[in-house]
This record gives structure tokens, C-alpha cells and sequence, in this order.
């Protein structure tokens, strides 16, 4: 390790800082081995530090100091103190400049923090504590500060020089070099500074904003990817006049700028003014990029730039704040695609990923509260809990007090702590005081981990018609607290009561009906005590509840539904996202099935509930769904669900089982899976709006079945798709399904399509990307060897994160059968790759390291091999902090 014991930092330490920095002078000569840092920092003490003398302490890391000065006094060695992580100077005033000078080698930087070289550009990533790597400086988000920065470079090789704000003037110097100087108005912390130099090329447009000031929108990225930016911005203009309207949030700089780099740990970074994605999170046009990435596109966009006012203007107070601004902003930017696209499935694809995979991170060694109490280091909080489940309690915010106050809440929040550092008390404050309403037991889920479980049992009273319904609630123990120490949380249950015609008059005991509200058969129950029951009246038969409609709430309901009552559900519920859930349940209970005669008697024609076959006919025949629904009803659970929601998961059965209940219905259901096909077939024009997406997603469902029969012919549909398509959505759902056909004959055609396919797109590394994907989720026999193969492909390196996470990410999490094969060989390869990538990229190689964190999910023999590989991992001398910390966290018993 670098530091013999990594130190754990905590909330509860949390102080004010000693010292202030009004402003931030930066000048940058940049050399790719030897760039040097000219810094000049105007401080003072803070008025509201707890000490006056204290020493001014200042954070840095892998530089070299040239220069420390103290108000034009050079320093003397005996004047400061220099360690690996900080620069200590024992006296200074009250106020003063203080000027730094070190060089650092952006060359040799792989970890893509800081300041780095990604092919021929220079950019920098400074979020979370990425900014002491180009200068010494307060790297806290509380420390904000008005920053002009002076960027000098090679003019031929670096004619493009960027940063964050307004440019203030450039010009050309002696030995082919020039310069750029940007000022940006805005005190920012510093984890919101941004440097670009490179040979870029950008689109440009125009935005006027509510109050009718004019933006100038540029997007940057290399030559060859110019033909896919018009998606990117439209989804910027897109995202600029929602604020407006929704939010009430008017963009404040002259000018908005979006760079696109190849080398980034993340989706993309919202800089002052100055985004910077990753390429795969901006890039796309309908040759190259599915729908899934188009939609991806447009909420990243929308993401980074609402951090806006939601993390820029309002910044974090300190990182276990992190939520505050992240929670919030994927909110915002969740009801944005929800408004641009389907709200339902939107919903729906959500909740599948925080159901799949934020659950399973809050049940296993790396869970935390919303606000983590301590970390050792902050790139591993980062998390789906943060993220997500934070977006799901401003969500849980937002139903309980409704739409309008809580948009006079974010007003109040926003005009309140403009300017400054915040925290999550602060908007939870801010929320109250707009609705009048406390939310001081709501508070517990930013505190308590763990996802709740909420069990049900019910009564009908046939003679006077009332129905009994009892909720009561639960948290299992999570690291930081066990199940008995944790209080009630605030619940929001949407509900309603379904009976045989559809949904029932809902009326509560003892409440006199509210004549203003129109829709009587939904509402929303609090459910704030460890055990409530509500009675209903007036109910003419004995209903199904169906409970937390569109999700209203992050928890596991554990009810016994019958698979009558999920077909109901499914059938004739007036909500969209709870039919999808209960046509889940029924697709869970039916492979539920199959699982357990697998595990008795190995393989073999086990019979299938009929049940499944007809609800699903009946929603492949029902013609007035969006096809977008029937799609997501008819895709089966994944593997990472069923194995997330097993108590102990069998991979074999699970693999089996999914498959042959797949197969089933693609024979029972073939002239329905055709007319589907046929019927989603497009002419014309390829468009992203949601009804060509739908119709694209039904048609390749349907492709996807088809293409199980066993016939040898079954899958030359999708070889003619494959060979006709004329956009990424479909070319690819035919690769997938040829890349995992095992029909007589498909390896040739297999071998032959993946080669088409690379000679064709070898020249678009976001394209070879995907290639890689579905060759690592091939799930047929030797999966491992094939990853390993790729692994000396030319396209692939361990320095670029997309491919990393294209081809070892992609098995590892998503090809179980083969990750998890019982000789543990998938398990030892993933420890080899971290402990290269550990070198490397620690951040990196930490995410990378999720799927070996679960181990308690599998069988002891599995158990034993995981943890082996994690211990192999713990020994190695020079772990980082990222990789140490979830390694040692993930094996504590
Ligand atoms: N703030 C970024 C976002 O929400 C996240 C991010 C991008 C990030 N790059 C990072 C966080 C690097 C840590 C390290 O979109
Ligand atoms: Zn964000």
C-alpha cells in the first residue's frame, strides 16, 4: 500500500475551513512530460474557521514543487514542510498571495484524474479530488473561489485551448506557441475546473434563453466524429428550455461548451461551462449508435447540464453531501427523458437497474446510507445507492408534498444557497418550509442503508364490505447498523384496489370522501409506523392491491399474489409500470418453476405454466399497448435479477431455467412473435422519437424468440436483418442473436458476421466497443477463452476504460454462466485484470471489482474460490486506496 493504512475520513469530523480563496490565477505551459503550473492564489483566513493561527495546509499530489512564495517572498526550505499528499506552510497572515509553481507529467498519468492526455488532446478530470494533481490548492467543495486561467501550448498541435467561462483574449508568442486566457464570473470549487487543448473540431449553435440573452452552444470532438453531434446538442437545447419551464432555471454564462474524449473513467463531468463527456455518452448518429444509446445521449446531456444549478451554482459542502447534487440531478434529468420520451418505460428501465443492481449493492459488504458516515476514498462512492437510490427519495420527496411545492421548494433552495456550499439538510429544509410539511422521519433513508421490506397481509369482510389492509416494515442489517437498531422509515404507497371489472372507488374509513379529487381509485398511504392497517370501505368484492404503483418507493414488497392475480394485474391495472411488475412476478414465479425441477432432476422438457404462455398471448395480441410495453412484458427477468432476488443463487439453474422458458414460449407463441415481427417492420425514414423506438424494440424482442426455435432455418431472419439493416438498433439485435445461436450450422455463420462486422466498423471505436460486447455476453460453452482472445485484439487495451468496461465488464457482470464457471478460472482472470488495472487506473479497477463483491450470493464452493481471489488481490504490496477499500470491505465477515 502507498500509505501504510489508508486513513477513513468522516461526516462527523467534518470543519469549516481555516482559509479562503477569493481568487485563482492559473497558468498552464503545457508539455506532455513536463507542464508546468504557475498558480496564484489570493487567501485569507475564514472568519468562520475555528482557529486564527492555524497553519495553511494545502492538498497535492504526484507533483513537482518548483516554486512556493509567499507575497512575492520565495520560500526557503525551512519555511514550508512537503509531503506526498500535502504542502504545509507553518505562518502566513491573515491575508495574502500565495504563488506555487510545479511540474507535472500529463503523459504518464493513466489514472484519467487530473490533468492527462487522452490520444492527441490534453483535458483534465478534477471531480472528486482530481484538482490537487495540477496544483496545490484547497481541494474541498467548500472552498469556492473566482478563477482566471492562462493556457500557453504548441499552436499547430494544439490550436483549440479551452477552459471554463468566458474567453477573455488569446494570442499568438515566439516558437510556434500561443496562448488563451479564460475568466469564468462564477465562484466555483475547484472540482468544477475544466482545461481542454487539442485538435478539435465543434458545431456550433445558438439558445436564447427565457430572458432573452443569446448562448453560444459549441460541442468539440475530433474531425471523424463531426457527423455525430446533432443529436447531443439537440438534446442540449432540449435541456436548456425544460429547465426553463419545469425548474424555472435559466442557463448564466455567454457561452456552453461540450467536449468529447475518448479516455474518461465516467459518462461525463459537468465543469463550469466546460462539460466533458466521455465519447460514448455524446456521440451518436443512426449508422453507429443504438437507441439505447441515443437515449442514453440525450439524459447525460441533460444530467450535465442541469448540475448547473443543481451542483454548480448549488455546490456540496463536503463529499458525503454528494447526493445532494447527484440524487437530485438524476432526478431532474429521469422526469426530463420521462417528458421527452415514455414516462412508463423510462420507469420501468429504472427500476430494473435498481432493482438488479442498486438492491443487490445495498445488500452486500459495500452498502451504505444515501449519505455515507465515513469513506477512505470518495471515487468509490460514486455508487448506484448515491445516484439512484438518492434520485428515488427526492422522487419519495416530490409525491409526498406534490409538483407545486415542491417546485417552490427548489425555488427556495436554489435562491437560498446560490453561490454557495450546501447541504442535504438544506434542501430536506428547504422542501419543508415550501410544503409546511415535517420531513423529519423521512430524513432516516438519507441515514440508514439497506432496503426496506415491506410485508402484507389482507382481509375482506364480505358482509360489511370492508377490506383490511396491514403493512408492516423492515430494514436488514447493513454494515453500518444492524435490523433491530433501525428505525421506521416514511413510506409513500401508491396504491390501488383492483377487482374484476378494474380499479375500485377507494375509500378509507372513518374519511369523508374529497369531492375535488377525481381519480377515487388511486392514492397515496403513508406508512410511518413499524406495522399500519388501513380499512377500506364500501368494496363490493374481494380486491388485489396493488401496491407502490410506478415504484413510490425503494423497498421489496414481499406478497404471496397468486398467479391469477398477477395476470389481472397485468391485464387491467390503470398503471402502466405495475402491469410490467406483475407480468415480472408472474415471469419469476413460472422459471421459479423450472429452477426447482432442474435442481431435482438436471435437465430436461420440464413443463412450463401455461398461465405465462396465454397472459403473454394476450399482451402480444393487444394491439392498443404501446409496443415499447409489450416489449418490456415480454422480455423475461434477466439473469442479474433472478440472481439478485435468490437467497442463494444457483447459476445453472437460473441459466437453464431462463433459457428453456424462452424457448418455450418462442414455440408456443411463433405466429405471434412473426406478426409481431412483421408489423413492427419499418419503411421510411429512421427516427428516434418513441414510437419508432418502440416499434424497433418489439420487432427485435420478437427477433429474439423467433431466432430460439430449433430449426435450422429459425435463424435466418436474422441473418437477412443482420445483412439489410440500415441502423445500429437492428444490425445489432441480429448480431446478438447470431453471435448466440446453437443451431445447427450457426458457427460459421457466427464467425462470419462478427468478421463482416469488425471489417466494417473497425474504424469507429464506439462500434468495435459494442462488438465487444456481445462476443463477452455470449453465454455458449468457453466464454472465458474467447474474453481472453480479445483481449489481444488490436482494438483492445487496458488503458482505455469503454474497452475495459466493453469486454471484461461486460463478461463479468453480464455473462454469469460463464464468469462463474465452477473451476473459479473466471474469478483468478478478474483478479489478474485488477491487479494490472490497480497500477493503472485505480478507479477503474475498484468498479471493476463489483461482481467478485458478491459472493455471498453463491454456493460455498463458489464462496471459497470468490474470496480466494479477492484475498490474492489484498496481498498485493501497492494496493490504492480505491481497490484496498472495497477488497478489504467486501471480505469482512
Ligand atoms: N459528476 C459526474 C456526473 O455526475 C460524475 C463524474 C464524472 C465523476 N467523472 C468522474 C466522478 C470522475 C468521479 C470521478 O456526471
Ligand atoms: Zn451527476
Amino acid at each position: 500500500m502507498k500509505d501504510a493504512q489508508p486513513k477513513t475520513i468522516y461526516l462527523k469530523d467534518y470543519k469549516a475551513p481555516d482559509f479562503l480563496i477569493d481568487q485563482t490565477d492559473l497558468h498552464f505551459t503545457l508539455e506532455a512530460s513536463a507542464t508546468v503550473v504557475e498558480s496564484r492564489l489570493q487567501m485569507r483566513r475564514n472568519p468562520d474557521s475555528a482557529s486564527t493561527d492555524a497553519p495553511l495546509v494545502l492538498h497535492g499530489q504526484e507533483m513537482r514543487l518548483l516554486e512556493v512564495a509567499v507575497d512575492g517572498t520565495t520560500l526557503t526550505e525551512d519555511g514550508y514542510a512537503l509531503s506526498s499528499e500535502q504542502l504545509t506552510i507553518h505562518k502566513v497572515g491573515d491575508r495574502f498571495e500565495l504563488m506555487t509553481r510545479v511540474e507535472i507529467d500529463p503523459q504518464a498519468n493513466t489514472s484519467l484524474e487530473g490533468l492527462y492526455k487522452s490520444r492527441t488532446m490534453y483535458c483534465t478530470q478534477c471531480e472528486a479530488e482530481g484538482f490537487r494533481k495540477i496544483t496545490y490548492y484547497l481541494d474541498r467543495p467548500d472552498v469556492l473561489s473566482e478563477f482566471t486561467t492562462t493556457i500557453v501550448a504548441d499552436k499547430q498541435e494544439f490550436p483549440v485551448l479551452l477552459s471554463n467561462g468566458n474567453p477573455v483574449r488569446c494570442g499568438d508568442m515566439e516558437d510556434g506557441k500561443h496562448f488563451a486566457v479564460w475568466h469564468d464570473p462564477f465562484r466555483k470549487p475547484a472540482y468544477l475546473f475544466a482545461l481542454v487543448a487539442g485538435t478539435l473540431e465543434c458545431v456550433e449553435d445558438q439558445f436564447t434563453t427565457c430572458s432573452g440573452r443569446d448562448v453560444t452552444l459549441r460541442i468539440f470532438v475530433e474531425a471523424k466524429d463531426l457527423d455525430k453531434c446533432d443529436h447531443a446538442m439537440c438534446s442540449l437545447k432540449k435541456s436548456m428550455r425544460w429547465d426553463e419551464e419545469v425548474y424555472g432555471r435559466e442557463y448564466d454564462l455567454d457561452i456552453f461548451m461540450i467536449v468529447a474524449v475518448d479516455d474518461f473513467n465516467m459518462g461525463a463531468m459537468e465543469n463550469k461551462g466546460l462539460n466533458i463527456f466521455n465519447t460514448s455518452a455524446v456521440l451518436a448518429n443512426p449508422k453507429t449508435t443504438t437507441d439505447a444509446g441515443f437515449q442514453r445521449v440525450e439524459a447525460i446531456v441533460a444530467h450535465e447540464y442541469f448540475h448547473n444549478w443543481s451542483g454548480n451554482r448549488v455546490t456540496c459542502r463536503d463529499w458525503f453531501q454528494l447526493s445532494l447534487k447527484e440524487g437530485f440531478t438524476v432526478f431532474r434529468d429521469a422526469e426530463f427523458s420521462a417528458d421527452m420520451n415514455s414516462r412508463t418505460v423510462k420507469r420501468v428501465e429504472d427500476v430494473s437497474l435498481l432493482r438488479t443492481l442498486q438492491f443487490a449493492e445495498d445488500a452486500g459488504p459495500m452498502s451504505h446510507p444515501v449519505r455515507p458516515p465515513s469513506f477512505i476514498e470518495i471515487s468509490n462512492f460514486y455508487t448506484l445507492t448515491v445516484y439512484e437510490k438518492g434520485a428515488e427519495i427526492v422522487r419519495m420527496i416530490h409525491t409526498l408534498i406534490g409538483a407545486e411545492a415542491f417546485r417552490r421548494g427548489s425555488d427556495l433552495y436554489f435562491e437560498r444557497h446560490d453561490g454557495s456550499a450546501a447541504t442535504i439538510e438544506d434542501f430536506v429544509t428547504a422542501m419543508e418550509e415550501a410544503s409546511g410539511t415535517s420531513l423529519d422521519q423521512f430524513t432516516r433513508w438519507y441515514r440508514q442503508a439497506g432496503t426496506p421490506e415491506i410485508a402484507v397481509a389482507d382481509e375482506y369482510d364480505q358482509n360489511s364490505g370492508e377490506y383490511r389492509l396491514t403493512l408492516s416494515q423492515s430494514c436488514p442489517s447493513t454494515p453500518e447498523a444492524s435490523s433491530e437498531e433501525k428505525l421506521p422509515f416514511h413510506i409513500p404507497v401508491a396504491m390501488g384496489l383492483l377487482g374484476d371489472a378494474g380499479n375500485l372507488a377507494l375509500k378509507l374509513k372513518g374519511e369523508t370522501p374529497d369531492a375535488e379529487t377525481e381519480d377515487n381509485t388511486h392514492r397515496v398511504l403513508e406508512l410511518t409506523e413499524v406495522s399500519q392497517t388501513f380499512v377500506f370501505e364500501n368494496l363490493p368484492e374481494k380486491p388485489t392491491p396493488v401496491l407502490f404503483r410506478g415504484f413510490s418507493a425503494p423497498v421489496r414488497l414481499q406478497f404471496d399474489y397468486s398467479r391469477q392475480q398477477l395476470v389481472a394485474i397485468m391485464s387491467r391495472d390503470s398503471d402502466g409500470f405495475s402491469r410490467w411488475d406483475a407480468s415480472q412476478k408472474l415471469a419469476v414465479a413460472v422459471i421459479g418453476d423450472v429452477q426447482g425441477a432442474y435442481i431435482e432432476k438436471g435437465e430436461g422438457d420440464h413443463p412450463v405454466d401455461a398461465l405465462l404462455v396465454e397472459a403473454f398471448r394476450a399482451v402480444l395480441n393487444d394491439e392498443s399497448l404501446d409496443p415499447a410495453m409489450v416489449a418490456l412484458m415480454l422480455q423475461l427477468p434477466t439473469e442479474a435479477y433472478l440472481t439478485e432476488i435468490a437467497e442463494t443463487a444457483h447459476v445453472e439453474a437460473i441459466h437453464f431455467a431462463r433459457k428453456h422458458v424462452r424457448r418455450y414460449l418462442a414455440e408456443q407463441l411463433r405466429e405471434e412473435w412473426r406478426a409481431a415481427y412483421d408489423r413492427c417492420l419499418q419503411e421510411g425514414e429512421f427516427s428516434v422519437t418513441a414510437a419508432a423506438i418502440a416499434e424497433r424494440s418489439l420487432k427485435n424482442t420478437a427477433l429474439g424468440y423467433l431466432s430460439l426455435l430449433s430449426e435450422k432455418q429459425s435463424i435466418d431472419l436474422a441473418r437477412q436483418q443482420f445483412a439489410q439493416a440500415t441502423n445500429m438498433t437492428d444490425e445489432m439485435a441480429a448480431l446478438a442473436v447470431l453471435v448466440n445461436a446453437d443451431q445447427e450450422g450457426a458457427d460459421s455463420v457466427r464467425d462470419e458476421a462478427l468478421k463482416d462486422f469488425y471489417t466494417r466498423w473497425q474504424h469507429e471505436a464506439l462500434v468495435v466497443n459494442q462488438w465487444f460486447v456481445v462476443q463477452a455476453g455470449c453465454h455458449l460453452p468457453g466464454g472465458l477463452e474467447r474474453v481472453q482472445q480479445l483481449m489481444q485484439h488490436e482494438a483492445f487495451t487496458l488503458k482505455n476504460p469503454n474497452k475495459v468496461r466493453s469486454l471484461i465488464g461486460a463478461f463479468c457482470n453480464g455473462n454469469a454462466i460463464n464468469f462463474h464457471r465452477p473451476d473459479g478460472a473466471g474469478y483468478e482472470f478478474l483478479a489478474d485484470q485488477i491487479l494490472t488495472l490497480n497500477g493503472l487506473n485505480p478507479s477503474v479497477a475498484s468498479r471493476l471489482l463489483t461482481p467478485l463483491t458478491k459472493w455471498r450470493k453463491y454456493d460455498p464452493q463458489r464462496q471459497g474460490l470468490m474470496k480466494s481471489a479477492l484475498q490474492r488481490i489484498l496481498k498485493e504490496p501497492e494496493l490504492s486506496k480505491d481497490v484496498f477499500e472495497v477488497v478489504s470491505k467486501s471480505l469482512k465477515e
